[in-house]
């Protein structure tokens, strides 16, 4: 019996025309930059627009890639996100309408913090199995948001991937074998009261490489690749030094079950090009390690062709996964690289004031009419909030 190729087809991201330069708040916050380039890996982090939310980042981010053929082949919606707008409405439905999708067409919102999109895309790989005519539409969208003056404030960001998972996919065929951890632990949650998270940070850390760890193991116990056959690593990544200490530890932990010996040079050099994009749009949850994906596929000098990259997706309280794929030959014609590096240099540098006046988005409560301001430069805004609606619009 042969197997079915399942994976993605697609990849598309968007993030906010404004942000924020470390530089400016280490200044203000009385820091030494070098924490923030080199000890958590940042340099910028995306601010949303009062006009913008995690539905109108994921509109103009799958907006690329929802062409016509594609609208009549999209059965199924999944939405990853934990900035949720409503508890009941799932975001996805205003995208549905925003892009014009079918209406034989099932949306859903899946939240497990950062994870949620892994756990989308695995099943919109099983929803293809069933019926490899269709294709489904994976978003994830999140904006990170901790408080003024935290030890967090510097990982903040935003931003939303989407991407068409098909049969026979142009980019990357996924791979059937996973990995998984699953544990209670409180290291980062947002109870439905609050509108930042609140972290254990040392704590995080301490539990994403716990479970990077427990995800291999159990990765190599259900039959995945050894470490020397993956040529690339995409790791979740909140601020880029994360990514950089999981590949340590993976490393460290896997060094002497490689038969083939890893050098540490060669097995650093892995980690190339995943960390671009993050290091300048900051944390986006649950899109971050598939714009790590993105950014490793648009930027990578070297012929990725019939390589095998493996995952890491974690998503604190927690659960997580390893899982790997398979780049497709002719990977290149199907990117999208010049439209997202033309996004991203035209975004707009915020003054420290600016970001603060940004930072204290409108969230009305009482069923008051808010006319969102005017800043953002997609094409689907948040026009207002009204009665305890929200009113979209596409320019
Ligand atoms: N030059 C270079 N490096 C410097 C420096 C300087 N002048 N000053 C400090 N550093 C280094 C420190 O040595 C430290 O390095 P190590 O981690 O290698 O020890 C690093 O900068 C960070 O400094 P601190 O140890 O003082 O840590 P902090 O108080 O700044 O907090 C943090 C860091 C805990 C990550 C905090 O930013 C945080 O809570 N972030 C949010 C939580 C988070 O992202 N957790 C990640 C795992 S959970 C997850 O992945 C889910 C998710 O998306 C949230």
């Amino acid at each position: 019996m042969t197997t079915l190729s399942v994976g993605i087809d697609q990849i598309s991201f968007y993030t906010s025309n404004f942000y924020l330069d470390l530089g400016v708040l280490a200044e203000r916050n009385g820091i030494d930059i070098g924490k923030y380039h080199r000890g958590i890996g940042q340099e910028k982090m995306g601010v949303p627009a009062h006009d913008e939310d995690i539905v109108t980042l994921a509109a103009n981010a799958a907006d690329r890639i929802v062409t016509d053929e594609e609208r009549a082949r999209i059965s199924t919606v999944l939405f990853a996100t934990e900035t949720g707008i409503d508890q009941s409405k799932a975001a996805g439905v205003y995208v549905h309408s925003l892009l014009n999708l079918r209406n034989d067409c099932r949306v859903v919102e899946l939240k497990q913090a950062c994870y949620s999109c892994t756990a989308a895309l695995q099943m919109a790989c099983a929803l293809v199995a069933r019926n490899p005519e269709q294709s489904v539409l994976v978003i994830a969208a999140d904006v990170a948001r901790y408080d003024l003056g935290s030890a967090a404030e510097p990982t903040q960001g935003c931003g939303a991937v989407a991407m068409i998972v098909k049969a026979q996919p142009r980019l990357l065929e996924i791979h059937p074998q996973v990995g998984n951890y699953t544990e209670d632990v409180m290291d980062f949650w947002r109870p439905n009261y609050r509108k930042t998270a609140l972290v254990d940070g040392k704590f995080s850390t301490k539990m994403y490489l716990k479970a990077l760890i427990n995800s291999w193991d159990n990765y190599q116990n259900n039959g995945g690749l050894p470490i020397g056959s993956l040529s690339r690593f995409c790791y979740h990544l909140p601020f880029t030094q994360m990514g950089k200490k999981a590949h340590n530890s993976l490393f460290r932990h896997t060094k002497d079950s490689s038969q083939a010996g890893l050098d540490k040079d060669e097995f650093d050099a892995k980690l190339q090009d995943t960390l671009t994009y993050n290091r300048i749009i900051g944390n986006s949850y649950s899109a971050s390690m598939f714009i790590g994906l993105a950014s490793l596929l648009e930027n990578s000098q070297a012929d990725l062709a019939g390589q095998h990259i493996g995952f890491f997706s974690y998503g604190s309280g927690c659960v997580a996964e390893f899982f790997a794929g398979t780049v497709v030959a002719g990977y290149e014609k199907a990117l999208f690289a010049d439209a997202h590096q033309a996004m991203l240099d035209a975004r707009h540098a915020l003054s420290y004031d600016e970001y603060l006046d940004l930072w204290h988005y409108p969230d009305p409560c009482e069923g008051e009419v808010v006319t969102m301001r005017a800043g953002a430069t997609g094409k689907f805004k948040l026009a207002r909030i009204y009665e305890h609606k929200r009113d979209y619009v596409c320019c």
